[in-house]
């Protein structure tokens, strides 16, 4: 008797062929884990939205960041969540801000992990946009103006590498971020500073849970001047084409699952090294179905993000890399 038809399954025939023939893996060297800081002391709060996520005080962070360390992670993004929001989102700058105070602290604890930056204004406004707003006297009407939220962007950058960030993220879309944050470090003496840019970020509702986190929701309006339309892919090129130009040395997409096809544009597009932000809903519902015991969440979170690995993320930011550490560590 002859088995003519097993041409494809006999690569597939044991658990260490399947290995040997694996085009893609999840090594923990690719992942990025954001952490959220706050004000106060003995501060351990769970995010209700995102089970496993927490609000921490800087007397938290040792713990934290020696479980980070332990777990083989190497880098962090870091949010703050300050006390204090005003129209100028002036605490984003502050040299005492929450964002500069846990970048000494963890580059204390452990001087090799490396701490990324986020660079938005969104968390710091009284508003909750991105960037400044310019409301007209006579219609109300308010719009977020591009050039003046730059300079303050970049304030931040410097602010936050001076504090000690190994990498300044943007992500608050104006135009020209990239070349504004590049010649502010610069100039500040810091041109070894990269940029992992924002490149390609869509107005997303996959963002509702990281808002609650960081309570930044725009308290009017929506972000959809500046985050992009998620019906445009050509769009993406532009995007990424603009902070390749201006300098940036890493380029995010975010969201990443609904946007497998940008990832993979970005990848064939270009050179540098591509980032795919897992983000927060993506994560929410996840571990909202693996809690109804709807799911296998470990299964279904490994089979994600080698979704991502495949379209052409070299790195993935995601609130799941502890709990990949632990199942990596225990395959
Ligand atoms: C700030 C920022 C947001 C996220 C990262 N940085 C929210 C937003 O743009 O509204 C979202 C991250 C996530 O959902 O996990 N601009």
């Amino acid at each position: 008797m002859s088995f003519p038809h097993q041409r494809n399954r006999r690569l597939r025939t044991s658990a260490a062929l399947r290995s040997l023939v694996r085009e893609h893996q999840i090594s923990i060297d690719d992942l990025i884990y954001p952490l959220f800081v706050t004000h106060g002391v003995a501060v351990r709060e769970e995010i209700p939205s995102m089970p496993g996520v927490y609000h921490l005080s800087l007397d938290q962070l040792e713990q934290e960041v020696l479980e980070i360390t332990e777990a083989g992670i190497k880098a962090i993004l870091l949010f703050g969540v300050p006390e204090h929001k005003d129209a100028v989102g002036s605490s984003a700058y502050d040299e005492h801000g929450i964002v500069q105070q846990a970048t000494r602290q963890i580059k204390r604890i452990n001087p090799e992990i490396l701490v990324i930056a986020d660079t938005c204004l969104c968390q710091f406004t009284d508003h909750g946009h991105c960037g400044v707003i310019h409301r007209d006297p006579d219609s109300g009407h308010a719009v977020i103006v591009n050039d003046p939220s730059l300079e303050l962007l970049a304030k931040t950058a410097v602010s936050q590498a001076k504090a000690g960030a190994d990498i300044i993220a943007p992500s608050n879309m104006m135009d020209g971020f990239v070349r504004e944050i590049r010649t502010a470090l610069d100039e500040a003496g810091m041109p070894h500073v990269p940029i992992m840019s924002y490149a390609v970020k869509y107005a997303s509702a996959f963002y509702g849970p990281f808002r609650d986190a960081a309570h930044s929701s725009p308290q009017f309006g929506d972000r959809k001047t500046y985050q992009m339309d998620p019906a445009n892919l050509r769009e993406a090129v532009r995007e990424a084409e603009a902070d390749v130009q201006e300098g940036a040395d890493f380029l995010i997409v975010k969201p990443a699952l609904a946007y497998m096809d940008i990832i993979k544009t970005v990848r064939d597009r270009f050179t540098l090294p591509v980032v795919a932000y897992n983000v927060s809903a993506e994560y929410s519902m996840v571990k909202a179905a693996a809690a109804n015991g709807w799911i296998d969440e470990r299964q279904v979170v490994m089979e994600s993000l080698l979704g991502m690995k495949r379209a052409g993320a070299d790195l993935i930011i995601t609130y799941f890399a502890k709990d990949i550490a632990g199942w990596l560590a225990d395959q």
